[in-house]
């Protein structure tokens, strides 16, 4: 990969990458709805918004690959997830297609999943069960890599990341941790395996409390380092300062599994 495209540059995620895969790739354009404040003089940044497709156009033209994490990151009113993570989505991935991209890494995201009991362990071949129109979009993300890898050829997988962050921060971070450096051992699986036609991956680090099989991603090569365990003590403490959640304790999704639920008092589970 000479050239890549790293939507989502000011988030969270894209922030903390900009340092991490400085050097992995020679060539890397960031994009952004906003420009990152602490962007830096050697970096490339072109912003766009993603629900334009012109505007996505001009940032994928040349990319070898695409690692695509812009959008709308938290649930949100339809009209939000709609903009910028379905019609956003499909921009990015019509125009990759249209512009020969070879890959794309797209982040998805546990919500994709998040009504699973917490009591099952799953993994990647069960039938999507979202949490939220937020979830929802990002099952709609992995629907059209499917589609554009089978039906266009292009190399896409999807991380169904759990939690990103530099530690774990309550009891059911322990089961998604994802740590900063496994992430981009992800990443580069996606932008580098040989092998890859459509995959899905659980962003997820080497956490005892798992509620998901990631050995696919280990048939890819993927040896996570971050263990949750080690920080137990002060998640479990910061756990003990957060209020029952009859729902969202009982689902993976957590509180977005518990936000706006009804089913009970509409004759559901
Ligand atoms: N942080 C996590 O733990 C986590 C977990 C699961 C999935 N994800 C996914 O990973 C990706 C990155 O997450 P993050 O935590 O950095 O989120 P973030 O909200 O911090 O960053 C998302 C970025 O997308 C940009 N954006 C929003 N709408 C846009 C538009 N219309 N056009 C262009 N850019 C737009 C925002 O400006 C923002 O900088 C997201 O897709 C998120 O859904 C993150």
């Amino acid at each position: 990969m000479k050239t890549i495209l790293v939507t989502g540059a000011a988030g969270g995620i894209g922030s903390r990458l900009r340092k991490l895969l400085k050097g992995i790739y020679p060539n890397i354009r960031w994009s952004d709805i906003r420009k990152p404040a602490d962007l830096a003089a050697d970096e490339t940044f072109i912003a766009a918004d993603l629900s334009q497709m012109a505007q996505v156009e001009k940032i994928v033209a040349g990319v070898d690959g695409v690692v695509h994490l812009g959008g709308h990151s938290t649930e949100g009113p339809w009209d939000a997830i709609l903009q910028a993570n379905i019609i956003g989505c499909y921009n990015m991935f019509e125009a990759a297609y249209r512009a020969n991209v070879k890959r794309v890494v797209f982040a998805s995201s546990n919500h994709a999943v998040g009504f699973y009991p917490r009591s099952q362990k799953i993994g990647v071949d069960l039938r999507v069960r979202p949490d939220s129109r937020y979830g929802v979009s990002k099952a709609f993300g992995e629907a059209l890599g499917a589609l554009y890898a089978y039906k266009h050829g292009m190399s896409v997988t999807c991380l169904r990341i759990g939690n990103f962050g530099d530690a774990p921060i309550d009891q059911r971070r322990l089961a998604i941790w994802l740590k900063p450096e496994d992430l981009v051992q992800l990443i580069r699986i996606g932008l580098e395996h040989p092998d890859i036609t459509f995959q899905t991956f659980y962003g997820a680090s080497n956490n005892e409390a798992a509620w998901w099989d990631n050995s696919n991603a280990r048939r890819f090569g993927y040896k996570p380092q971050g263990k949750a365990e080690d920080y137990r003590a002060q998640a479990m403490a910061a756990q003990a300062k957060l209020p029952p959640d009859p729902v969202g304790d009982r689902f993976q999704g957590g509180t977005y599994c518990s936000d706006e639920y009804d089913a009970d008092k509409r004759g559901g589970n």
